[in-house]
């Protein structure tokens, strides 16, 4: 019961929309019109304001990290888990925005690396080391979300796997319009507008 509350906090949480809040209060217009219409840090990046775009990522992530934290400490484990599970599916689905969101890859980030730190990094490193490579935010965040649930499974941590695979599905499932632009080398690399 208890673990259950802290999932809804998670889901509260991970419903604020950070990227579109600081887009409006900078005067950088509705992100939902801008670029991809993604309301995330790679989006905001898209309008030119690099400290933006950092803060958007900061907070998008500090919130699934914060949720998961509060949820361990209070509430144990399995409610750790379920709040970081939630906080990704608000960031994707946030009440506050007629459940239309975000592709959850900050919030998975930062809930990955409350969770278990190793894996949160290794995620954030397949992150980066892809996008080095390729310059595009959505086939590292895929690379990302692949591999996650595997190392997590490898490491013994089959209850993260299982929250690390329902969050890959979901990152899957919200970037199918990047998928089909990357099969037909149309996505945009990390800054450009399109
Ligand atoms: O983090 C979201 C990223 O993977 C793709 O964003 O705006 O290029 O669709 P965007």
């Amino acid at each position: 019961m208890i673990a259950a509350l802290w999932a809804v906090f998670g889901y509260l949480l991970g419903s604020v929309p950070f990227g579109l809040v600081i887009a409006r209060a900078l005067g950088l217009g509705d992100l939902r019109k801008i670029g991809s219409g993604n309301i995330g840090a790679t989006n905001v990046l898209r309008t030119g304001n690099k400290p933006a775009a950092l803060a958007t990522l900061l907070l998008d992530s500090g919130k699934g990290a914060i949720a998961v934290l509060l949820a361990r400490h209070f509430g144990g484990e399995t409610a750790a888990l379920l709040a970081g599970g939630a906080a990704f599916l608000g960031h994707c689905f946030p009440v506050w925005l007629g459940f239309k969101g975000g592709k959850g890859v900050a919030t998975f980030l930062g809930t990955l690396i409350a969770l278990y730190w190793p894996l949160g990094l290794g995620a954030c490193a397949i992150w980066a080391v892809t996008a080095g490579i390729s310059r595009i935010s959505s086939l590292s965040a895929l690379m990302a979300a692949a591999l996650s649930p595997v190392f997590a499974w490898a490491a013994g941590r089959t209850d993260v796997a299982l929250v690390c695979a329902f969050m890959a599905v979901l990152i899957f499932l919200r970037h199918r319009t990047n998928i089909a632009r990357l099969l037909d080398g149309t996505e945009p690399r990390i800054g450009r507008k399109g």
